[in-house]
């Protein structure tokens, strides 16, 4: 069956090949990003027709454009399955003491705000096609802190929290809503880290009927 999946973060290595491969499997992709140049060169790569394919070219930190992208993509497609938020940015190598608010200010933006303004938008047209989904990536940091990363590990704690309550919040209606934790993502293919394709095998799993029952949970993939 046909399901729409919105990928955000898509221009990164993780979200081009999430794209391609929920595109290649026959799903609908809607792509939210911020680069319209990064953007058209990834859905080149997708081959996908128009009718199969939404894009924009959004700053997810303003809310009331979160939430019209929301209504243009149930518009386009008549629903909404999966929300793949993968929104990336990293600050570290710094003691509480010598970060600076600036940096907190932007680790929050693009982690927890962005998360907000998306889940606030497509959670009730995800929790309506009864087996929806809500997967973002993570890092084991959030439950284990280590020195020097406060300021990501504190935005990446909230998002977690955001996602695991809206997890709760929504168990009745067949969503499901879980992160992925991985310590760094090998986007280069040196082995060091999680390979993408590890972490899009993860994400097929969770999207499949026979995850149903998985919900609310960190899933470990270091
Ligand atoms: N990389 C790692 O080692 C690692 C480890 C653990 C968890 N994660 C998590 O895994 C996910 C993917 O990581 P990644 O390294 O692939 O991410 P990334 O390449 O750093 O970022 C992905 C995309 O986020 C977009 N973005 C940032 N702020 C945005 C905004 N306000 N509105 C719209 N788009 C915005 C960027 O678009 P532009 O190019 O247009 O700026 C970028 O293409 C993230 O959630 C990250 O926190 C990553």
């Amino acid at each position: 069956m046909t399901k729409a999946i919105v990928i955000t973060g898509a221009t990164g290595a993780l979200g081009n090949l999430a794209a391609k491969t929920f595109a290649n499997q026959g799903h609908n992709i809607a792509l939210l990003g911020r680069d319209q140049t990064k953007l058209d060169s990834l859905v080149r790569g997708l081959n996908l027709p128009g009718e199969r394919l939404y894009i924009e070219s959004i700053d997810l930190l303003n809310g009331p454009a979160v939430h019209a992208a929301a209504r243009a993509v149930l518009a386009k497609f008549g629903s909404v399955n999966t929300l793949i938020h993968l929104v990336g940015g990293w600050t570290g190598g710094r003691t509480i003491q010598d970060s600076s608010a600036a940096d907190l200010e932007s680790m929050l933006n693009q982690h927890v705000w962005t998360t907000f303004h998306l889940l606030q938008a497509f959670a009730p047209s995800i929790a309506a096609s009864r087996s929806g989904r809500v997967i973002i990536v993570s890092k084991p940091e959030t439950v284990n802190p280590v020195a020097k990363t406060a300021l990501y590990t504190a935005a990446k704690s909230a998002q977690e929290s955001l996602v695991l309550t809206l997890a709760q919040e929504y168990r009745e209606n067949g969503l499901t809503a879980n992160i992925i934790h991985v310590r760094s993502i090998d986007a280069k293919g040196d082995g060091r880290g999680t390979s993408p394709a590890e972490i899009v095998a993860a994400m097929t799993y969770l999207f499949s009927d026979e995850a149903n029952k998985v919900n609310g949970t960190r899933i470990p993939l270091y």
